[in-house]
């Protein structure tokens, strides 16, 4: 059963039932409308209760039927709203704990609302590229009113239920620690025979004039959506509501719903809502995996990454100690931490006390003794693997039977690290991106060897942090910083075949990336590539690469650190400005090699950094370093700022058509460089089979 049926007096209480958040499903709607068909035909019954049962009144759409033909299936919610709104006796909405979307949509339809202060009101239907398409944009202002609707509908933001007591959406919000089924059946009772039956349909908005103050929304939406068309088609939607009868608002809200549903840009938030929580399952470790408690932590090292890591513990109220080498390299650590937090407070993000609670759950040592007790240790020294080395053996040496050892290596195998202890299954890589203590996304690096109960606890603990958990096999740079790789070196090559960076940057900045290559790079620091190439020079000599960023390094043009990169910086400003000096030197290098140097189109830009992307991607998903195609996405949405209308990388690729992704790769293969662009052999299985990454 997903909805219970009782009878208390002359009430019929209906309970959706439906775990966890009792999403409206097929077999949830069916049942609703048999419970209230029911009722209807009880003569013993003079008024309905419609509720819900566990965590929440309702949180709408089962996300179990997305893209499914399930959610159009009768009864469609459309079909049980009416069935509610055409009840000859009165329905009680009695809201509770989440009423969100077609959950909210359903109790619009109710005759009366009650509920408990708490519940969360919301139409977040925008986050997911799309409008409510229940009826919610038509029936919300007739209660809350024009304004007060659309900036709902708008943004999706919930709102607390004792907030909007006194509008017309509530007829009552019990005091806290009410019994809110006993009351909303007392309140039922009270109400039974009052006719005609109030119906929110039949209510006006009563916005004289909104022509002014729809416009105004207009441009403001318009300002703020960016990519998507959602917003604005809200904003349209909900002015229906003024300027049309309700039966042909409700039927423009349709059409809108329905031609959202096919924008990539809704296809593509969909799937990144689903990305999200496929990411944290791991077929061969089954959700009930035992996980280790994680009371207390250990950093190792307070540079860039050591600082932020520790700040996710502490604002997960778990006390970390952090463990440097000299007393100066931890008082810099723990400055930077303290001040973090002071400029969070100074934005007004977190409260003066709260800051400081966490600043006194972060401790600092040079004595490895002193995190021996930690249930977690996360390595975040020097990317070398000799200090990694010597840092393994001794948290091998010291640390408790039971203690997981993490480290927050970019490139460096794992499963080497994990045999510098005698403990390789306690072993597991925590990838965190920069800030740490900002970046959602978390590698979470699968050793050989590594626990199954280990990955449990740090796909756990990445929830607990609030970061969003990719688990990836074992490879030069895992998935993100792997594919990466042959991003950049695409984007060097361009500089010599012709590009300057400011060209690079803006084309793919157009596409949607928060930042282009160069702008990135300038941020993350240019000597870290460096390093890297330098140590790859010698374990792969035979991958080219173009020289310039190694040009620019010799410089000493690290990026914004050193007020100059592959743009000019000025003295304490973050703005790039294209700079006539590496402009010149990559003309002069074109010329050193004998590239004769040509117009390049934005679209070549564009395709050569993305299906960059997507070849390793698929070649990443081959080889069982990714589980899902789209975990890669996650990882490109979470940690590198893909543009999220796009989907990800592998989504973009299937939008585009396989066919044409890999027509243009082997295009690319015959060009300069052309060894770069192997097609990956399962993007050329699944383009023969007319397949998607996604399926
Ligand atoms: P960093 O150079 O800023 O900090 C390293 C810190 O480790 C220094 O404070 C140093 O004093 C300390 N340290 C060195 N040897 C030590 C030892 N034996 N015991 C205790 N402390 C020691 O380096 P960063 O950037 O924080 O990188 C650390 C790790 O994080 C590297 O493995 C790197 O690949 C990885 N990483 C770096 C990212 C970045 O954007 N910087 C992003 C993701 C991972």
């Amino acid at each position: 059963m997903s909805a219970d049926y009782t009878v208390q007096g002359s009430v019929a209480v209906v309970t959706l039932n439906n775990p966890p958040v009792n999403g409206l499903g097929l077999a949830t709607r069916s049942a609703a409308v048999d419970a209230i068909r029911r009722a209807e035909s009880d003569d013993a019954v003079k008024a309905i209760v419609l509720t819900g049962a566990g965590k929440a009144f309702s949180g709408g759409a089962d996300i179990r039927e997305f893209n499914s033909p399930k959610a159009l299936t009768e009864p469609t919610l459309h079909t049980l709203i009416r069935v509610v709104e055409d009840c000859s006796k009165p329905v009680v909405a009695a809201i509770h704990t989440v009423c969100m979307g077609g959950g909210l949509e359903l109790a619009l339809g109710c005759n009366y609302r009650v509920a408990l202060p708490g519940a969360q009101i919301a139409l977040p239907e925008v986050k997911l590229g799309l409008l409510p398409g229940a009826g919610g944009t038509q029936r919300l202002p007739r209660v809350l009113g024009l304004e007060m609707a659309l900036n709902m509908v708008v943004t999706g933001t919930p709102v607390l239920s004792e907030k909007l007591a006194g509008t017309a959406l509530f007829d009552e919000v019990f005091p806290p620690g009410t019994d809110l089924v006993a009351a909303a059946v007392a309140f039922a009772g009270r109400v039974a025979d009052v006719r005609p039956l109030p119906r929110v349909r039949d209510r006006q908005v009563g916005y004289p004039n909104p022509e002014g103050f729809l416009q105004a929304s207009r441009e403001q939406v318009k300002a703020m959506a960016g990519p998507f068309p959602a917003p604005l088609a809200c904003v349209e939607t909900v002015a229906a509501s003024c300027t049309m009868p309700f039966e042909d608002g409700l039927k423009f809200e349709r059409e809108r719903f329905l031609h959202l549903m096919q924008t990539p840009e809704s296809k593509a938030l969909r799937h990144a809502f689903m990305a999200e929580r496929a990411a944290s399952k791991v077929p061969d470790v089954p959700s009930d995996t035992p996980t280790r408690s994680i009371a207390s932590a250990a950093v190792v090292g307070a540079g860039t990454m050591g600082g932020g890591i520790a700040m996710n513990f502490a604002n997960a109220g778990i006390p970390v100690t952090i463990l440097e080498t000299t007393q100066e390299a931890l008082d810099k650590g723990m400055a930077t931490i303290r001040k973090n937090y002071e400029n969070t407070v100074k934005k007004g993000k977190l409260a003066p006390e709260k800051a400081e609670q966490r600043i006194g759950l972060v401790t600092g040592t040079l004595s490895y003794q002193d995190i021996a007790r930690a249930d977690i240790v996360v390595e975040a020294v020097f990317e070398d693997l000799q200090v990694k080395e010597s840092v393994f053996r001794q948290l091998d040496a010291v640390m408790k039977p039971g203690a997981i050892l993490a480290s927050n290596t970019s490139t460096l195998d794992l499963n080497r690290i994990a045999a510098f202890t005698g403990r390789p299954h306690d072993v597991i890589g925590l990838h965190f991106f920069s800030p740490a203590n900002v970046m959602k996304l978390l590698e979470i690096v699968r050793g050989g060897e590594t626990g199954k109960d280990v990955l449990a606890t740090a796909l756990a603990l990445a929830k607990k942090i609030r970061k969003t958990g990719v688990v990836s096999g074992v490879c030069d740079g895992f998935i993100g910083n792997r594919m990466l790789e042959q991003y950049l070196r695409q984007a060097y090559f361009l500089l010599d075949e012709g590009a300057l960076p400011q060209q690079v940057d803006a084309a793919i900045e157009r596409f949607g990336f928060a930042m282009g290559p160069f702008r990135m790079s300038d941020l993350a620091g240019n000597d870290v590539g460096w390093y890297i190439r330098k140590r790859r020079a010698v374990e792969s000599p035979h991958i080219a690469y173009s020289k310039t960023a190694d040009l620019l390094c010799e410089q000493g043009r690290f990026g914004q650190k050193t007020g100059a990169g592959w743009y000019d910086y000025r003295a304490g400003e973050r703005k790039a400005h294209p700079s006539q000096l590496v402009n010149d030197m990559i003309v002069q290098h074109s010329k050193d090699i004998g590239v004769e140097r040509r117009a390049i189109a934005d679209v070549e830009i564009v395709e050569r950094l993305v299906f960059a992307l997507v070849n390793e991607g698929a070649k990443i998903l081959e080889e069982g370093i990714a589980l899902r195609a789209s975990d890669i996405d996650m990882v490109y949405l979470t940690g590198y700022g893909f543009p999220l209308h796009r989907g990800g990388p592998m989504f973009y690729a299937d939008t585009v058509g396989l066919p044409k992704v890999l027509e243009a790769i082997r295009s690319y293969a015959r060009g300069r460089h052309g060894e770069a662009w192997t097609p990956a052999p399962l993007l050329e299985r699944l383009a023969a089979e007319g397949k998607g990454f996604n399926g």
